[in-house]
């Protein structure tokens, strides 16, 4: 565990490595990967979770700070009744397995989504989970989880419209701050690179505000199968972007 990163020298692409400080990532393909396999869906899901361990692994080595992950989308209930509790209780299992790994790696892990709708004893093992890895310093990993973009900005208005109309905030004084302090991510810095697994290229709901700038990157892999070579891949074509942010760029300035 000790590539120094940040900077990772390429040499036989003369590019230096580039290491996102704020990663997220659509796990997606678990399913076919499963059936491709002749396997049952929810062994795709285990061997995600798998992935996910990996994942955390290789953003502690190579210096990324905060890795969000898309683990259950408020789309995801019009799955079959059955995988949308296989995957509740893959996130238990999770937490059960791995959360003293977590803690002694210095993680603090963050759960982002909606609770309404979570069974109370999830609910509590989630505010555990965030109040034993509070005090961490290191990987800040966002697991969203009954998460979706627009109701996540949608309830950030709700709470905003609350305060104009008792009086504390005015109209005029609304700037994307505001918008941004009620956001499930609030304090957390916006993604510079997206990953998406298994060949779609779409965000379907993830992160729609904080992604307005972050890189997108797709592969064809399933998430099953997303590995160190695949995050490597990834991180040299991050590596050549030119990031503008709506100004010129390095090759014209
Ligand atoms: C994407 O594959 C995966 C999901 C929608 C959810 C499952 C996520 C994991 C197993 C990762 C870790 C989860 C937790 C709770 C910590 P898919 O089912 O959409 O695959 P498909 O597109 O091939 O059907």
């Amino acid at each position: 565990m000790s590539i120094d990163p940040a900077i990772v020298d390429d040499s036989a692409q003369r590019v230096p490595l580039r290491v996102p400080t704020h990663l997220g990532v659509i796990m997606d393909g678990n399913g076919r990967w499963a059936t491709a396999r002749g396997k049952r869906r929810t062994e795709g899901h285990i061997e995600g979770v798998k992935s996910l361990r990996n994942m955390v692994e290789l953003c502690i080595n190579y210096g990324v700070k905060y890795l969000t992950v898309f683990s259950f989308s408020s789309e995801n209930w019009s799955r079959p009744r059955e995988e949308v509790a296989f995957i509740f209780n893959l996130l238990r299992r999770f937490v059960a397995s791995d959360l003293h790994k977590l803690i002694r790696n210095n993680v603090k892990v963050r759960i982002i989504g909606s609770r309404a709708g979570l069974e109370p004893s999830l609910v509590r093992l989630i505010d555990d989970v965030e109040a034993k890895t509070a005090g961490n310093t290191g990987l800040v990993l966002v697991v969203a989880f009954n998460y979706g973009a627009k109701a996540e900005i949608a309830e950030a208005t709700r709470r905003i419209a609350r305060e104009v109309a008792a009086g504390r905030l005015a109209v005029e004084a609304i700037t994307e701050a505001t918008i941004e302090a009620e956001l499930y991510t609030a304090g957390l810095p916006d993604p510079d690179l997206i990953i998406r697994t298994s060949g779609e290229q779409r965000i379907s709901n993830f992160l729609l505000w904080q992604a307005a700038y972050a890189e997108l990157v797709f592969v064809d892999e399933h998430w099953p199968d997303f590995n160190e070579a695949s995050f490597v891949r990834v991180l040299e074509t991050f590596s050549q972007r030119d990031r503008r942010f709506g100004g010129l760029g390095a090759a014209q300035s």
